[in-house]
């Protein structure tokens, strides 16, 4: 039987995440292919119906990054992120899915932690298995 390859989304900001996923390409770093990455404009544009939506259709995991705090370049959206995140964590742990969202902070020159904030996160994913929800819970 053959490895389980979890698909994991990753919300990428513009500014800083983007760049810093695109360093890791441009650099040659290696990191699972398990991505699928979403551009949005700041980590704040991500909403937590957003992030159910991506597990409820096949998603395995959903990474959210964004600049590190105090570099936002709307100034405070990456602070909302943080509070949103706090949040959602209890509602996935209500939903049985811990550890299936993760919230980093990735700069533009930050390719290599990505690289590697990337494979541990597919590690962490394929420890959990497939995510299998029924349609009541979302
Ligand atoms: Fe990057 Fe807001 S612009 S987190």
């Amino acid at each position: 039987m053959s490895e389980f390859q979890p698909k994991i989304v990753v919300f990428a900001c513009n500014w800083c995440s983007y760049a810093g996923i695109d360093l890791a390409g441009s650099s040659r770093l290696e990191y699972p292919p398990n991505l699928s990455v979403v551009r949005v404009m700041c980590s704040s544009r991500v909403s937590i119906e957003m992030i159910l939506k991506a597990l409820e259709r096949g998603a395995d995991g959903v990474l959210v990054t964004g600049c590190h705090p105090g570099d936002c370049h709307y100034i405070t959206g990456n602070y909302n992120t943080l509070r949103r995140y706090h949040l959602l964590r209890k509602m996935l742990e209500d939903l049985g899915l811990n550890g299936r969202v993760r919230l980093e902070w990735i700069s533009a020159s930050e390719g290599e932690r990505f690289a590697q904030v990337a494979k541990e996160f597919v590690e962490e994913i394929k420890k959990l298995g497939p995510l299998i929800i029924r349609e009541e819970v979302v």
